[in-house]
């Protein structure tokens, strides 16, 4: 019990050795006398990042790059010299000219790199280098040292930190936008971009693989980018646009600077919000600005509407029909939709209004933000090949005209109130019977589709989705606590299923596999329908490709429902995302849910106690007893819930089911279910005292190490 603390003083204090000799080399600035060399880094202030010399994991080129100071992998921000790697560092160095310029020069003394400039001659003297806390590295001269002479936030390599700016500066052509890496050991340019459409003056972003878009934001409507009604300004960021004539960016400022978040566009293609957790020093997904299958760049192709509350997501908008129903119905939308009545274009054309949408492509599209809608609409009229108009600001009452020419393409229905109006010219006669039957009230909503929209909400900028949830649970949680005891049989199915349903997504559906790793009853959160979102995702990781299974050392996530390998090996999978769905289900079952029961000593162990029932072939005396059954069917669905609980807490993740199987076996009555193995608790809380031991066996009962858990 002693050895515990002595051994934790002693790790802190070989880790406080180990800081001070890395610091030896670390400094704040780099002057005309200092130039930096390989085996020194700048720090921030607040040493929160670091900049220097590294090479990527599998390769033997080095680079100039901001990392992380914390973190274990060096994950990098910035680099400098992406496409003109050093070979050898050794005596290779970085200085600081009297121009201030950073020149990078290789053993021969030749330029390797040096930084980009605006050719503005004899910019300074006595140049100062630094590392500020937000992950900027900036040229000062030391008479003036709030001048940037010179920054790395104008030339965003695959991060785009909180502060940074996306977009241009028209005088000197500067476009700042994020470029992949090519892959992760090379960090020339790869062929994912995200950038600022710079073709006229209706900017929005576009997410771009070569030249094949592959998702657009929408056009800045004065609030907000047209299709990423989600991102909003909001406690923790503010969202602005600036458009000076000659600067045109988009911009997230942080409230809270002690939160590092960054737009991260990766190396196979994902454009990710992602946080810094210092507590797995790692990086954590916030949200993916891909959120759903209606993001798809043209998915309904021209004329095509996408609407993910609907079962089909693609339809044609009124007045068009289906190009071929042959492919519509095999679910290939891209051949999209024609006219059905052509146009008169002798002034006889009118419009349809459609609410609430993101507008379409703008790639051809006209814009003067001095014309009202009125004079909007009678441009359109005058030149046959227009075909749509809006307002460019949708503040107040409406302002400015954009016009489209040529065949719309990509257009999104929103929920009520989230999109803009679009004015779609069509032959009087279609006008005629058309029926406004927008703006998104009385549609049904899909499961999946809801949750999807929750766990990764698009958006342009910056949203912390778990802030986002922590306003909306605070509303939430109360509301379910008073209610949770009346919920009935079937009230219960319902949020078990919209539960698996979200997990399935997160393991299959979602262009990216996500473990959530934290799933329990708290972070089931209850909407006024009662229907389940799952939430808070500060923990989830993502999965590529092949990946399975990953291992951390810190162990992170919520005592009871965690399964067995997680705790002890810190090895964590959808497998154990099973389990703490098992958890659930017998929690919901049992009404224990929200208590935090069942590993507290000597309290109630739901596992335990659901085995043995099982066992004893007693299993209905498992559930609630104010729950409400309906009827006979109800006691079977409860009974096969119960085995389908217990089949996902079985000890060996290799025999849980798998979320897809999960889904399969709640939603029939006919499948046979396997008989499930005594379940992975192992929780036996005399044990715990015992401190840190090298024991890893975690079958029932047995003793567990717990070194390095941290409850939440
Ligand atoms: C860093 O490298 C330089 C040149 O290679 C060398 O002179 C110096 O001793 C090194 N410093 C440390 C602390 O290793
Ligand atoms: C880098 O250069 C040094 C000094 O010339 C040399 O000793 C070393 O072998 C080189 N390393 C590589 C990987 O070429
Ligand atoms: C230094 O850089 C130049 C230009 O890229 C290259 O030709 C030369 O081989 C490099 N020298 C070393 C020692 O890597
Ligand atoms: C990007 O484009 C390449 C080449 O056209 C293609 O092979 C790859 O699948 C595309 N990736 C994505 C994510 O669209
Ligand atoms: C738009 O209106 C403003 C103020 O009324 C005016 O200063 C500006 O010149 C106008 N722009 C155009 C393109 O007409
Ligand atoms: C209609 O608009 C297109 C696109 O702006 C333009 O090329 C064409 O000249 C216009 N036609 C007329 C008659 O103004």
């Amino acid at each position: 019990m002693e050895g515990a603390p002595v051994l934790l003083v002693f790790a802190f204090v070989s880790l406080q050795q180990l800081l001070c000799i890395c610091s030896a080399n670390s400094r704040l600035t780099l002057t005309l006398t200092q130039p930096l060399l390989p085996n020194q880094t700048l720090l921030s202030p607040a040493k929160i990042f670091e900049f220097g010399f590294f090479t990527p994991a599998n390769s033997n080129r080095w680079y100039l790059g901001i990392w992380l100071q914390k973190s274990p992998t060096k994950s990098i921000v910035w680099v400098a010299n992406r496409n003109s790697p050093l070979r050898n560092s050794s005596s290779a160095v970085l200085n600081i000219n009297n121009n201030g310029d950073l020149i990078l020069l290789n053993q021969t003394n030749q330029v390797i790199w040096s930084s980009p400039n605006d050719g503005t001659p004899g910019r300074t003297q006595n140049p100062i280098v630094r590392l500020l806390d937000n992950g900027n590295l900036i040229v000062v001269s030391s008479e003036d040292p709030k001048r940037f002479i010179w920054q790395s936030y104008d030339y965003p390599t695959d991060s785009l930190l909180v502060g940074m700016k996306m977009g241009w500066d028209l005088r000197s052509g500067l476009n700042r936008k994020l470029t992949s890496w090519k892959s992760s050991d090379d960090p020339s340019m790869g062929d994912f971009v995200y950038e600022m459409n710079p073709a006229h003056r209706l900017p929005e972003l576009i997410f771009r693989n070569g030249s094949v878009k592959l998702f657009r934001s929408g056009p800045w409507n004065g609030v907000q980018y047209s299709g990423t009604p989600d991102v909003k300004s909001n406690a923790m960021y503010k969202f602005i646009f600036v458009d000076q004539g000659k600067d045109l960016y988009g911009e997230a400022m942080s409230n809270d600077d002690s939160v590092v978040s960054r737009l991260f566009l990766s190396p196979s293609g994902l454009l990710l919000r992602q946080t810094w957790n210092d507590k797995i020093l790692d990086w954590v997904l916030a949200f993916n600005l891909v959120k759903d299958i209606c993001d798809r760049y043209g998915l309904c192709g021209v004329y095509g509407i996408c609407n993910i509350d609907e079962p089909f997501v693609c339809k044609c908008i009124e007045g068009f029909e289906q190009k071929s129903a042959d492919d519509w119905n095999r679910a290939d939308w891209s051949g999209g939709c024609r006219r059905r009545t052509a146009l008169d274009c002798n002034n006889r054309d009118g419009f349809q209004r459609f609410s609430s949408v993101k507008v379409p492509d703008t790639a051809f599209s006209w814009v003067d933000k001095n014309m009202s809608l009125g004079e909007c609409q009678i441009k359109c009229l005058k030149n046959c090949s227009c075909t749509a108009y809006s307002n460019t600001d949708i503040r107040g009452s409406g302002s400015g005209c954009v016009l489209w020419f040529g065949d719309l393409i990509d257009i999104r229905e929103l929920s009520e109130g989230a999109g803009q109006d679009l004015y779609v010219r069509l032959a009087a006669s279609e006008l005629g019977a058309q029926v406004v039957q927008h703006g998104g009230s009385g549609k049904k909503k899909r499961p999946v589709a809801v949750l999807a929209s929750i766990i990764v909400v698009v958006g342009t900028l910056l949203v912390i989705l778990t802030v986002w949830c922590f306003i909306k649970r605070t509303k939430w949680r109360k509301k379910d606590q008073a209610r949770s005891k009346l919920l009935s049989w079937r009230k219960r199915l319902d949020i078990i299923n919209g539960v698996a349903l979200g997990l399935l997504y997160l393991h299959r559906d979602s262009r990216l596999r996500i473990i959530h790793r934290d799933l329990k009853a708290a972070n089931v959160l209850l909407d006024n329908e009662m229907n389940p979102k799952i939430s808070d995702f500060g923990l989830a990781r993502i999965f590529g490709g092949d990946e399975t299974e990953a291992n951390t050392r810190r162990v992170v996530g919520t005592y009871g429902y965690m399964s067995p390998e997680y705790v002890a090996h810190g090895l964590f999978s959808m497998k154990s995302d099973i389990f703490s769905f098992g958890v659930l289900i017998l929690e919901i079952v049992s009404g224990k849910q929200n208590k935090g029961f069942y590993y507290r000593g000597g309290d109630f162990n739901l596992l335990g106690h659901a085995w043995n029932l099982w066992n004893e072939d007693k299993t209905l005396e498992l559930v609630d007893g104010v729950m409400v059954m309906e009827d006979e069917l109800s006691r079977c669905e409860v009974l096969r819930c119960i085995q389908v609980g217990l089949l996902c807490v079985q000890q060996r993740p290799d025999d849980r089911p798998t979320m897809p199987s999960v889904v399969m076996m709640l939603g029939s009555d006919t499948t046979n279910l396997p008989q499930p193995k005594h379940p992975g608790f192992y929780y036996d809380r005399s044990c715990t005292d015992e401190g840190p031991s090298s024991s890893e066996n975690f079958s029932y009962g047995n003793k567990v190490s717990f070194t390095q858990l941290e409850g939440r």
